[in-house]
């Protein structure tokens, strides 16, 4: 199948990114980052969850960040949430863009959200039938698809599965979830096809984490079946607290670096999320690893003389 020749990027930096770091991000320092997030050309930035505190205390001011983020024309701003207490929160303060996420593997959506799979589904259920009611979109998030951090076994048509039953229930995209970052390409062109089989390719997202470095050849594997949305994270933040030993997400300067060099547009100016990161990395306590970000990085830095390498 030819390439598509263009790509949709769903930003994770704000809400995978800053829910795994130790630290707890001031709540004005979460606004400038997503605002500036929402200059380079992101049209789909996920901004917070509203789970609950005592599971994922970094993201308590989830109302605070919502309502105080500018909103871009043309952007959405989707946030998670985990059963109809997180809808109405984030409903409160105007979201029209809502992500319920389980999981392929029953260990890790015990660990995630204290359901299993078929309780989840179940809770979901009336949480997307009210945001399609109210009139908002609905991604669905099908975690763990390459593989569990409890050992249990997942398989493709457990992930095909839960995904028919997600969108059965309304939801208007999916995305299928490498959260530990075990995947390899082999296992992308096994899962795209079965999938594919069931679901429009068009309401297919994926999301790599890049634990074991090989988010960007299971994005380009996935790129060979005519997937054309994918999620990524400025700098490479991102991890799940609840998934042991998970790192960040392919990086969205990584993503457009590789992209952009073989002519695939995304309307996304690979500059303005270099100042962002720079932005978030001058809150963090740590350097950021996307690999485009550093490079680019140790070359300004050659270019200004100051001797740092790359
Ligand atoms: P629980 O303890 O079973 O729930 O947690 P509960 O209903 O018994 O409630 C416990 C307490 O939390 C109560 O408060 C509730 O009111 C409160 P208390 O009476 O003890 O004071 N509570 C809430 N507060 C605010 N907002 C809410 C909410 N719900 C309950 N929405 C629960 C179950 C689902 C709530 C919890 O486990 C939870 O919030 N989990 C979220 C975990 C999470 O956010 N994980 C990271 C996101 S998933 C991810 O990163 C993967 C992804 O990136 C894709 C990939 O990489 O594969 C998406
Ligand atoms: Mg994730």
């Amino acid at each position: 199948m030819a390439l598509p020749k263009s790509v949709t990027l769903v930003e994770m930096g704000a809400r995978d990114g800053l829910q795994n770091e130790h630290a707890v991000v001031a709540t004005h320092d979460k606004i400038r980052y997503i605002d500036l997030l929402s200059e380079t050309g992101l049209r789909w930035i996920e901004t917070t969850s509203f789970v609950s505190p005592k599971a994922i205390p970094q993201l308590a001011d989830a109302a605070e960040v919502f309502a105080g983020i500018r909103k871009a024309p043309g952007v959405r701003y989707p946030v998670l949430v985990p059963n109809m207490k997180g809808y109405e929160r984030a409903k409160s303060v105007g979201a029209d863009a809502i992500a319920v996420f389980t999981a392929a593997s029953e260990a890790f959506t015990k660990r995630n959200i204290n359901m299993t799979i078929d309780e989840s589904l179940a809770t979901f259920r009336d949480v997307v039938a009210a945001g399609k009611r109210d009139g908002m979109w609905v991604r669905g998030y099908v975690s763990t698809a390459f593989g569990s951090p409890f050992g249990d076994l997942v398989t493709p048509q457990m992930v095909v599965d839960v995904s028919v039953k997600l969108m059965e229930m309304g939801c208007d995209e999916l995305s299928i979830g490498d959260t530990i970052g075990v995947g390899v390409p082999s296992q992308v062109d096994e899962l795209v096809p079965a999938l594919a089989r069931a679901i429009p390719l068009d309401r297919l997202a994926f999301h790599f984490h890049d634990t074991r470095g090989t988010a960007l050849a299971n994005l380009f594997a996935a790129l060979q079946h005519g997937v054309h949305i994918f999620d990524s994270s400025a700098g490479g933040l991102g991890g799940c607290p609840y998934a042991p030993g998970a790192t960040g997400n392919v990086g969205t300067e990584d993503v457009l670096n590789m992209l952009h060099g073989m002519g695939i547009e995304t309307g996304v100016d690979l500059a303005k999320v270099r100042a962002a990161s720079r932005f978030i990395r001058g809150v963090l306590d740590h350097d950021l690893t996307s690999k485009t970000f550093q490079a680019l990085e140790a070359a300004d830095a050659r270019a200004a003389g100051t001797g740092v390498s790359a």
